[in-house]
Order: C-alpha cells, then structure tokens, then sequence
C-alpha cells in the first residue's frame, strides 16, 4: 500500500512537471518583467502597479514584410517577447507574407495549435498526422478561409495565386516555438551524424552530404 501510494505520488510529480501547454493564470495578468534574472517557466511577473497599456499593445502588423528571399515567404511571429502583456496568456500570433509562389516551409510548433486565416490571396495548406497513418490532410484557402494546424503536427503553406498572399494566424502558446524540418535534420548544429540520415532516408551519401551543406 505505501508503495503504491510512493508511485502515484511519484506520478503526480512528474505529470505536472512535464506538462507541455500553457499554465493557466491566478491572476488577471503577468506582465513579463524582462529584466528580471528570474529563470521560470515563462517570465515573472511586473509589479501590477507599473503595467501599462503599451504592455498589452504592438503596432505595425497592417505594414507588408519582405518576402524577397529563396523561399518567397516571410513569417512575423509575435509572442510574449513582443508583447509582454502575453505572459502566461497561452496565446500568440503570426502575420505570413508571401510572394507569388512563396511556401512556408514544413515546420511544426511543438506547443501550439495554430488558427490560420487567409486575409489576401490563395493558399495552398496542408498537415501532415502522425503514425502510422502519416496522412496528408490539405486544401486550397482563399480570402476570409480559415484551417487550423493541430499542435505537434507537421504544416506548410504556399501560395498558389498570381498576386502577394497575406495570413494571420492565432497560435495557443505564449511561446509556440518553430522546428523547420529541413534546418532541423539537415542543418543542426552540429550535424547529425551522415550515415544516421543516409540509412533514415535511404538515399546515397553524397545526397545527405549535399543537403547538410546547404543547410
Ligand atoms: C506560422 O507559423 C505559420 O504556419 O503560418
Ligand atoms: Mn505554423
């Protein structure tokens, strides 16, 4: 009996301790207190009495981003860092731009759900589900659409209309993180081992080689 009561105990430790979403907040707001040498899971909080309503606020997102890069796409990810008011929220955003033909590349946020909504353009989505299915679930969005990326899976976007496409995206995590695939296998630091990946893939050497150089 003691010892089963050792090992809920135990449980219930560790499931608190490894739980991967957003806490939900005791108090009105938190504020992020970015000065602070506090390390927590988040930021601690401000002094309520210092908050501002620029702490809440960030300008700006209605202006076009650069998308003249290889990929075509530009992604302005907005979380507690840029809005400090988000802290402990379990919420965040992105704007996307795209150019004609510009893809978002295969990425997934390991602790978010992300909302996504076409304010300009046509938009090709699609996620990928886990194993052992791996089924690709895709559609083409036009102005005003919305479809939601589950969180943990696998997810790109491209622009398949002729002009400049626009998104903005609601994602559930003050702090979502971004793992693209491609700069994750191929570009990690340091490179993971290339016979790893040769047998992973099952392609020659010279291919994993390749594809480690030009990320
Ligand atoms: C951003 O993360 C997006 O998928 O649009
Ligand atoms: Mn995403």
């Amino acid at each position: 009996m003691a010892s089963y009561l050792l090992l809920l105990g135990l449980l219930a430790i560790t499931s608190s301790v490894v739980v991967a979403s957003d806490q939900s907040p005791l108090q009105d707001f938190c504020v992020a207190d970015t000065v602070s040498p506090v390390i927590v899971n988040g930021r601690p909080c401000k002094d309520p009495k210092l908050v501002q309503a620029s702490d809440f606020s960030l300008s700006g997102l209605h202006l076009p981003r650069d998308t003249s890069n290889i990929f075509g796409s530009n992604v302005t990810l907005i979380t507690a860092a840029e809005i400090p008011g988000l802290n402990t929220l379990s919420i965040s955003m992105a704007r996307v731009d795209y150019a004609p033909g510009g893809l978002n590349r295969p990425h997934y946020h390991p602790r978010a759900t992300e909302l996504f909504t076409v304010l300009e353009g046509t938009i090709e989505a699609g996620f990928v589900t886990s194993n052992p299915d791996n089924r690709f679930v895709t559609k083409v969005l036009q102005k005003g659409d919305v479809f939601v990326f589950p969180v943990g899976l696998i997810h790109f976007q491209r622009n398949i209309g002729h002009g400049n496409a626009v998104a903005m995206s609601g994602l559930s995590s003050q702090n979502p993180g971004i793992v693209t695939i491609a700069n994750a296998v191929f570009g990690s630091k340091p490179d993971l081992p290339t016979d790893v990946l040769v047998k992973a893939f099952q392609v020659d050497r010279n291919v994993i080689k390749d594809l480690q150089m030009k990320f």
